[in-house]
């Protein structure tokens, strides 16, 4: 049994810089046909030239995979409308991270009042650039994606031009609002559809399984379930993918993150099947994700087999998810 997908893209992607760069550019260059790259580096990306230097060594990395990099902004209260003007050519989204609520995002927004920030929101729906959501307060763990509600809100009704993208959405809260607002969208990751808390802390600790925003309750997962297998136009996949070397991660202190990108195909290719659903995952993969971002990535072809494989365990110093397991799909061929 084989499935061919045209063009699969990876609408959230943490790619590093450096050796890490080097090391896992390939997993989504070989099958993938682009990537939402994530701008949280250190220091992060923030105007042209330094997204452009980013953009090449990306390109350098992937060695020659036809994998196209849509870059990201870092999104900063100070950018103006003609900054934003000159960088629309060169970038496909700016994301947006509340100051502090995860990985890197120090010099993050402080305080997201769009009155102030309305400028910028005004000139990017002129501009037609998308808005990425890191959405999440730093309230209580479990309900900091709920919290946020109320600015997804805000930022949906006053800026109704606006494309919002709620960045790897974990709760049931996330989908109702979703579907509310005509202007917001979302990514879902691979890890968010197959876990809940339990897989993170029930039995022993998962340090691997540790991301933010955490992993929430059955009913969230089975609300993500059915936007992402009923491929529902509003989303699209994003892995999220976001690598730590493994003293990093086992360890106290622990950093956020699941490196998913060298398993995602074929663990989504799993899922689907298992609910009966494979027909819908090239919309989730790919089409979706060519809508709403007007995408024209190259006509690439991933076919993947029914052929069991054993996920390494570990890439370099980094632990993939479902390391040592058995996946039930192999990506064949990539034409
Ligand atoms: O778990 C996460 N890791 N969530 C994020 O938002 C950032 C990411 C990272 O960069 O490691
Ligand atoms: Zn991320």
């Amino acid at each position: 049994m084989e499935l061919t997908l045209n063009s699969p893209l990876d609408m959230h992607l943490h790619l590093r810089d450096g050796e890490m760069l080097k090391n896992i550019a390939k997993f989504s260059a070989q099958e993938f046909a682009g990537a939402l790259v994530m701008p949280n580096l250190v220091p992060p990306i923030t105007n042209i030239e330094s997204l452009l230097s980013y953009k090449k060594r990306i390109l350098d990395a992937a060695n020659d995979n036809d994998f196209k990099p849509y870059m990201t902004l870092f999104f900063k209260s100070d950018y103006t409308a003609d900054f934003l003007e000159k960088a629309k050519p060169h970038i496909a989204a700016i994301k947006l991270y509340p100051n502090g609520v995860t990985t890197n995002s120090e010099g993050g927004v402080e305080q997201i009042d769009t009155k102030k920030l309305a400028l910028i929101f005004e000139a990017m729906s002129e501009l037609d650039i998308p808005l990425c959501v890191h959405g999440e307060t730093n309230g209580f763990v479990m309900d900091r994606e709920k919290e946020f509600g109320v600015i997804y809100e805000q930022l949906a009704t006053s800026f109704p031009k606006l494309t919002i993208i709620m960045e790897h959405i974990t709760t049931q809260a996330s989908t109702e609002l979703l579907e509310r607002y005509e202007n917001l969208y979302a990514t879902i990751t691979l890890h968010h559809l197959l876990i809940t808390l339990d897989d993170v802390v029930g039995g022993l600790l998962n340090p691997h399984l540790f991301c933010k925003p955490i992993a929430k309750r059955y009913e969230d997962r089975e609300a993500l379930l059915k936007l992402a297998l009923n491929a529902n136009k509003k989303v699209m996949f994003g892995s999220d993918s976001a690598p730590h070397t493994i003293d990093k991660k086992e360890c106290c202190g622990c950093a956020a993150g699941v490196f998913s990108a060298p398993i995602a195909l074929s663990a989504l290719a799993e899922l689907f099947e298992k609910h009966n659903k494979l027909t819908n995952l090239q919309a989730f993969v790919s089409n979706n994700a060519k809508n709403m971002y007007k995408l024209t990535p190259s006509k690439k072809k991933i076919t993947l087999e029914k052929k069991e494989w054993i996920v390494p365990s570990s890439y370099d110093d980094v632990v993939p998810m479902f390391a040592n397991q058995t996946l039930k799909w192999k990506v064949k061929s990539k034409i």
